[in-house]
């Protein structure tokens, strides 16, 4: 089975096909992952703006589907499209229909659509949400012109499921070898059942129960930021740009523990709270203070900047472990799935599999490779695969801003 896959829930433009084998222990193959990210654009104002997104998603799908087409080498230019054009007048009549709230994606994909062979792929799945609406809608309409022109049917997926689910991906690209095969050889036991996840990523910090595949119930989320929020603000009142995430972990790990210590102390919010919230602005708040009362030499010196990105960084780490072990074993989780941009840091995923490693050997760590922790499309088929049968006629598919897991 190949799943064509789309991703626009945000800022990164993403298109994938993945093939897919085997029911109950999938394996799974990326022919292709595109990603095509607006972070130059959105640094310049320090955050996404959703109609500025829009409109790069416009711009950047079909030549992100033609280069994911040509990397799984499933494109191929159809005999004369001349003779098509005069012929289709009906079918395109309707693919303008469809995208008629995407004036510049009509033009550009019926000129692709027109040129190119229908490529051999089984089905499309297309994120409905969560994120942000006009964004979403893109991907969505997109998603049905294509379904329609090609005839396939449309998997609509959940954004933050698609972030688990990621993690089913073969470690190496190339090879097709399911999770169970991977932790038998790893000595390790199957059964993944009950599941914690921690999806944490710029609109979100979630943990949820899997009872079984599909089956979620959250039991924590942030009252406020999300994690990669906090990152994207602290690291914007230091200075650092956008998305702030990578940069803070950069500039932590520049800081020499020798050197003379500023003694930066942040807040580890909610971290002792008997739930399983999170809550993310007091920290933000807490890095402003403290950055106010710094005279403008001291805020600039990479001193402060890698001491207080090391504060800012353990900080969320501090919290985002704990909740997560605490909910592990308070649910008697087999295993811990993590997913989300944040879950790229370095620190979170070290810290987390030692703290797992020593406190609850049993319990499985699966986390994403770095390449598929941010937002990507690849995700988004994984997420389709075990979606497979939830096929929807592609008239009803609607984009879904806060759409939940449970
Ligand atoms: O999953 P994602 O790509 O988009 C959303 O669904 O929101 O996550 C993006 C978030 C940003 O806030 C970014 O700052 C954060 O992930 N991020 C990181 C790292 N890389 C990306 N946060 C901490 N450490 C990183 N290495
Ligand atoms: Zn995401």
């Amino acid at each position: 089975m190949k799943i064509l896959a789309i991703e626009t829930s945000c800022d990164d433009t993403g298109i994938a096909i993945l093939e897919a084998k085997g029911i109950k222990n999938p394996a799974f193959c990326v022919l292709a992952n595109v990603v095509s990210s607006q972070v130059k654009l959105h640094r310049k104002y320090g955050g996404v703006y959703p109609s500025l997104a829009k409109r790069e998603h416009q711009k950047n799908l079909v030549p992100v589907l033609k280069e994911t087409l040509e990397s799984a080498k499933l494109f191929e230019k159809t005999q004369s499209s001349k003779f098509k054009a005069q012929n289709q007048n009906l079918k395109l009549k309707t693919l303008k229909g469809i995208l008629e709230r995407e004036e510049y994606l009509f033009k550009e994909l019926k000129v692709f659509l027109l040129k190119y062979k229908k490529p051999k792929i089984d089905v499309i799945a297309v994120t409905i949400g969560p994120g942000l609406e006009p964004c979403l809608w893109t991907g969505v309409n997109f998603a049905k012109a294509l379904g329609f022109w090609w005839n396939l049917k449309i998997i609509p997926i959940n954004h933050i499921e698609a972030h688990i689910m990621v993690n089913f991906i073969d470690q190496s690209q190339k090879s097709k070898v399911p999770l169970s095969s991977r932790l038998r050889r790893a000595g390790k036991s199957q059964k993944l059942f009950p599941a914690i996840s921690l999806v944490v990523s710029g609109g979100h910090t979630q943990l949820a129960v899997m009872k079984n595949f599909g089956e979620y119930r959250i039991i924590g989320e942030t009252r406020d930021d999300a994690a990669g929020e906090c990152f994207d603000k602290t690291a914007r009142i230091l200075g650092l740009g956008y998305p702030g995430g990578p940069v803070i972990s950069t500039e932590a790990s520049k800081l020499q523990t020798t050197n003379a210590k500023l003694h930066i102390k942040l807040p580890r919010p909610m971290i002792n709270s008997k739930d399983y919230d999170f809550s993310f602005s007091g920290l933000k708040t807490a890095v402003l203070y403290d950055f106010k009362t710094r005279d403008s030499k001291t805020r600039k010196s990479k001193k402060y900047i890698r001491e207080m990105a090391k504060e800012i960084q353990q900080s969320a780490v501090d919290v985002l472990i704990k909740k997560t072990l605490r909910a592990a074993k308070d649910f008697r989780a087999k295993s811990i799935i993590l997913g989300g941009g944040v879950t790229a840091n370095k620190e979170l995923r070290e810290q987390l599999s030692k703290k797992i490693g020593k406190e609850l050997p049993n319990v499985i760590f699966l986390k994403p490779l770095i390449q598929f922790c941010t937002d990507n499309a690849a995700m988004v088929a994984a997420s389709a695969y075990f979606n497979k049968n939830q096929k929807k006629n592609w008239q009803k598919i609607q984009a879904e801003a806060n759409l939940r897991i449970n």
